[in-house]
């Protein structure tokens, strides 16, 4: 398969091919008031969305970190030269594992893991991060042919949400480390042959999105813009 930045998006995926970055805005702590692109929360909206589950510890550690380096991963490949929708991005990954701490008798978490995220994100109004959001589990990579489906429309923004979630678990990780851990908490998951395709895959990606960005694997970091965001969430749900 050929790699490159034409790979993060083919403007087949039904997103706006030359999307504007709104998180360079300076009203970027407001919704996107945007006729296209309404339904996309700001950095304080997604945030505030995010305390109305009261997340535990461990799941905000592991969220803001997936936020913060698909952040950093959005603003590469926007400075590389690349149009991506950076708070699309953003508020995606910092909602993706939503499913997990919603009620047990939530009727979305039947969908099961990313599908539910997706679906009570379009509930609260935003179906335009349903698609990065649904398309982020490790499951997504053990079937070969919806992974080539995947692949072949997947939009810049779903790559980057998929990845940045291979590259952290409580904090910013490697690839190398994060499956370790994977494979050391789901033991009778998959057959070995199962996990390198997944591997595989899930490199195949990881070449994509750092070529995009221009860096290699082992220069991505975090863009720390998750504390100020939820610092500013608390703030209004106080005052209000
Ligand atoms: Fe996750």
């Amino acid at each position: 398969m050929l790699i490159g930045a034409s790979m993060l998006g083919d403007g087949a995926s039904g997103y706006p091919a030359n999307v504007t970055d709104r998180s360079q805005h300076p009203d970027s702590r407001a919704d996107s008031a945007t006729i296209e692109s309404m339904t996309i929360p700001g950095r304080v909206a997604a945030a505030a969305l995010l305390a109305s589950l009261d997340p535990p510890a461990w799941f905000l550690a592991h969220v803001r970190a997936v936020a913060e380096v698909a952040g950093f991963l959005a603003a590469r490949v926007a400075a590389n030269g690349t149009a991506v929708d950076r708070s699309l991005v953003e508020a995606a990954a910092l909602l993706h594992d939503v499913d997990k701490i919603l009620p047990a008798d939530d009727p979305v978490r039947r969908l099961g893991h990313g599908h539910g995220s997706a679906a009570w994100l379009t509930k609260q109004g935003h179906p335009e991060l349903a698609r990065s959001v649904a398309a982020h589990p490790l499951t997504r990579l053990a079937d070969g042919d919806a992974y080539r489906r995947w692949a072949a429309f997947a939009s810049r923004e779903e790559r980057i949400v998929a990845y940045a979630d291979k590259r952290a678990g409580q904090r910013l990780e490697s690839m190398a480390a994060r499956f370790t851990s994977w494979r050391r908490r789901y033991p009778d998951g998959w057959d070995e042959l199962t996990w390198r395709a997944v591997r595989s895959r899930a490199e195949r990606l990881e070449s994509e999105v750092c070529r995009a960005a221009g860096i290699t694997p082992a220069e991505v970091r975090r863009l720390p813009w998750t504390a100020a965001a939820i610092r500013a969430a608390r703030a209004d749900s106080t005052a209000r």
